[in-house]
């Protein structure tokens, strides 16, 4: 078999668990003005978002416009002002704001009838008037006219669109209930309609400049700290309307909108794409220090003493301890593993333990995914491991049973024969997880 193969289907094995966890689940996904700009790449990103509807992901789309809505203000020579990034929508703006967002809605539902083509039917999507705004009115002596804020969101009638197989799209007009026409900030609107929808996602494709420095992955409290220590305006008011959504959406991902595959990349990959800010999970997987020596100890002592790690003395600890990976929750350790390299192909996993309090909670296959992602970063081909009781466990994470002859010489020259431990092996591939 071809290497392109066998990676097509490592790939298509390792992301069937997402497509699992993924099915059902509710998804705001956030569209600035630069995608609409690249035709091809939206075409690519509406397969993509075809691709998803039809894994059962319900998906609502919000809409930015503020590059073309720049573009025909400027055809029409008319010009705007901005106060606290907010741009005054004046009266004789809102006709040129309708005509440029009824187009671009035009040419996604056109796209959208394309993306769905080998289905023989048009990828549904419907957009209406379930947000009502209001106006955003006169602030530090500014009136903002027609730029509203949202006043209220008909969400069961998002969610029976949704429940009835459609895509859900949402623009920067909005009406009131005086029959007022609005222009509202999408990035807010997306943050909003996610939070009353109580979505499971919300997915913001975001500019490279406000990705910078992001981490990888960052829990709601590093996502305060990052806010304060902003002095970016720009990315300020960025973080500071992700942050609104804090108590009620789980996770937040936010995803380069330069590249056309990081919204597969981001649900399907074990390290995504972008960024994860994340409220459902506190505990934090990180390398360990030598601070963490004494934390380990207190996990694994019992299990040492029951015969079921091998003993490892405080100093050896010290010694290998940037072997170690740990979980951390509310500055205890509840979890740790570690990588020894055996040969410039082979590493070892050892010591993988969870505290008895928190096992379960899927935290060992999460060890287990980080070591093997360090194997595969550093090159390593192959993981093997050594345990008296635990076989199975492995054995149903991919890993097979082998005779210790299997390992190099060196290695097995360190065998304990009192321990009798079983020698597992596992091929380590190079697609990651999310
Ligand atoms: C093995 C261990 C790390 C798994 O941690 P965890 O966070 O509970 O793992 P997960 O939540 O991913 O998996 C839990 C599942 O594994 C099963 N499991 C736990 N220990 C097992 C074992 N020894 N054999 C087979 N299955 C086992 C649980 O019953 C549970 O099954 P379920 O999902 O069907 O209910 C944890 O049980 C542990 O610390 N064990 C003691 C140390 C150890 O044996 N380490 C391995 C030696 S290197």
């Amino acid at each position: 078999m071809k290497q392109s193969e066998l990676d097509f289907i490592n790939s298509l094995r390792q992301s069937s668990r997402y497509i699992e966890q993924h099915r059902g689940k509710t998804c705001v996904i956030y569209l600035p003005d630069v995608l609409m700009s690249a035709p091809e790449s939206f075409k690519q990103l509406s397969q993509d978002l075809s691709l998803l509807h039809q894994l059962g992901l319900k998906i609502v789309l919000v809409m930015g416009a503020t590059a073309q809505i720049d573009s025909a203000l400027t055809t029409h020579k008319i010009n705007w002002q901005l106060h606290q990034h907010f741009r005054i929508t004046t009266t004789e703006m809102i006709p040129i704001f309708q005509q440029t967002i009824g187009l671009l809605r035009s040419q996604m539902e056109a796209v959208f009838s394309q993306a769905n083509t080998q289905h023989a039917s048009p990828l549904p999507i419907i957009s209406g008037n379930w947000v009502t705004a209001q106006p955003k009115g006169v602030v530090e002596g500014v009136d903002f006219q027609h730029t509203g804020k949202l006043r209220k969101i008909n969400h069961q009638a998002i969610s029976a669109s949704l429940e009835g197989g459609q895509i859900v799209l949402l623009t920067p007009l909005a009406y009131s209930l005086t029959g007022e026409v609005f222009n509202l900030n999408t990035l807010e609107q997306a943050c909003e309609v996610a939070n009353a929808i109580q979505a499971d996602k919300l997915m913001i494709f975001s500019s490279t400049q406000q990705l910078q420095n992001m981490p990888k992955q960052m829990n709601v409290a590093e996502l305060e700290c990052l806010l304060q220590a902003s002095s970016d305006p720009k990315q300020t008011h960025f973080l500071s309307q992700i942050a609104k959504t804090k108590h009620c959406i789980k996770r937040v991902h936010l995803i380069d909108q330069n590249s056309p595959d990081a919204l597969l990349q981001e649900l399907f990959t074990r390290d995504g794409h972008g960024t994860l800010i994340f409220s459902d999970r506190y505990h934090q997987l990180r390398p360990a220090s030598i601070e963490d020596v004494g934390g380990i100890l207190e996990m694994i002592t019992p299990l040492e003493n029951q015969g079921i790690l091998a003993k490892r003395s405080r100093e050896r600890l010290e010694l290998e301890i940037n072997n170690f990976i740990v979980i951390e929750r509310d500055q205890d350790i509840i979890g740790c593993a570690a990588l020894y390299p055996i040969s410039n192909k082979l590493g070892e996993l050892a010591c993988l333990a969870v505290d008895p309090n928190y096992q379960g909670q899927s935290l060992g296959l999460e060890l287990l995914q980080a070591i093997e992602t360090k194997a595969i970063k550093a090159h390593l081909k192959q993981l093997c491991l050594l345990t008296t009781h635990t076989h199975h466990w492995f054995i149903e994470h991919g890993f097979q049973l082998n005779e210790l002859k299997a390992l190099p010489k060196e290695r097995q020259s360190l065998y304990n024969l009192q321990r009798q431990s079983k020698v597992l092996i596992k091929t380590l591939h190079s697609v990651t997880y999310n």
